[in-house]
């Protein structure tokens, strides 16, 4: 058999290999034939040369092609074992639901960012100056006690200066504005926490703030992005809000926001103005506010919300204890759970 017809038998690429190297490997029969050149007159070189030559292309051709058919046989055999029929149906249903707050918190997402918000975040263990200072809450100001603020102490001995666990998702306003430049429009959904507990309070729970940095911002949009907003999350046309003073040190002025609210069929449901119940704290940015994050208040302006997560979860879905959702009991979840395979969309309904 010829080196060809050898190269082209090959059984696999070990064998192949071995037979490369023989031809044209540091001692191979080509290699040594290719040496044998230099001594050659250039009369016999002209004869010689070509043909050597013709003879590496041919046998470095036939490599080649043995190379890529075997290659080719090992991927056809891997894909045929390794096949998943991905059509095959799973042997137990899933047993896993989608909490609560997490579909909320996906139809807030898709709601908003629908009207051009971002989602923005910030750390759950937070520096006193984000979570107070900063938001225009000195240390002296009685809405410090009136947080229950769970304190995380540094170390014995860590000089260290001491966090809270946030407890509320507003310090994230100072730090998306001092990370970028206006215009900002962003909500920040997230865990918070206060020492606190019954029937409507949890020391952990969640809360989504909104914010934003824009040049003429007015109440008036602070109304009407509450108001779509509020109208899309309950699903409701009738939905309808008003806004009564009030005060957070971080906004001035500051506005406690109402829902409209009705009996149907038997049922408590968000809608219509004949009983009113606050669903929101908002109001207008603080000029101090603005001022520490290092912007400019004469040039900007802007409005900020914020309200609970579980709170909206509960008046929508109709849950009454707020210390059921983090039991973490499956008979709960398959009650109020939601189908792991359906996301939230404004085209799809979104509490679908
Ligand atoms: N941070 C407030 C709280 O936890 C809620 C809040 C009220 C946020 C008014 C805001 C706002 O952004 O404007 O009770």
């Amino acid at each position: 058999m010829s080196l060809i017809d050898h190269i082209a038998a090959a059984p696999d690429l070990a064998a192949l290999d071995a037979l490369r190297v023989a031809a044209l490997g540091k001692s191979g029969e080509i290699t040594a034939a290719l040496k044998s050149l230099g001594p050659m007159t250039p009369e016999e070189r002209s004869v010689e040369g070509p043909k050597i030559h013709a003879r590496r292309e041919e046998v470095t051709a036939a490599i080649t092609a043995r190379k890529n058919a075997l290659e080719a046989a090992i991927l056809d055999a891997r894909l045929a074992t390794e096949k998943l029929d991905l059509s095959l149906p799973a042997r137990e249903t899933p047993r896993g639901s989608v909490h609560p707050v997490s579909q909320v918190m996906d139809e807030l997402t898709e709601i908003f960012a629908d009207m051009g918000f971002a989602v923005a975040e910030g750390p759950e263990i937070e520096d006193d100056w984000h979570n107070f200072t900063a938001l225009n809450i000195p240390e002296t100001h009685p809405a410090r006690a009136m947080h229950d603020t769970f304190y995380v102490t540094p170390a014995a001995g860590e000089d260290a200066a001491p966090m809270v666990l946030r407890t509320h998702t507003s310090p994230v306003q100072i730090r998306t504005m001092m990370a970028g430049k206006p215009p900002i429009r962003i909500i920040a959904p997230g865990r918070v926490y206060r020492s606190d507990s019954d029937a409507t309070h949890t020391p952990m729970f969640h809360q989504i703030e909104g914010l934003v940095i824009d040049k003429g911002i007015n109440m008036g949009h602070l109304k009407w992005t509450l108001l779509t907003f509020l109208k899309a999350f309950f699903e409701r046309e009738d939905v309808a809000i008003r806004m009564f003073a009030s005060y957070f040190p971080f906004t001035e002025p500051s506005a406690d926001v109402q829902v409209g609210w009705k009996f149907e069929n038997g049922r408590r449901v968000i809608g219509g103005s004949e009983n009113w119940m606050e669903v929101l704290g908002a109001g207008m940015v603080h000029p101090r506010v603005i001022a520490n994050c290092g912007l400019d208040p004469d040039e900007w302006q802007g409005f900020a919300f914020g309200t609970g997560v579980d709170r909206l979860a509960m008046l929508k879905y109709g849950m009454s204890d707020l210390r059921a959702f983090f039991d973490g009991d499956l008979r709960w979840m398959k009650h109020y759970g939601f189908s792991a395979l359906t996301v939230p969309t404004l085209s799809g309904g979104i509490g679908a």
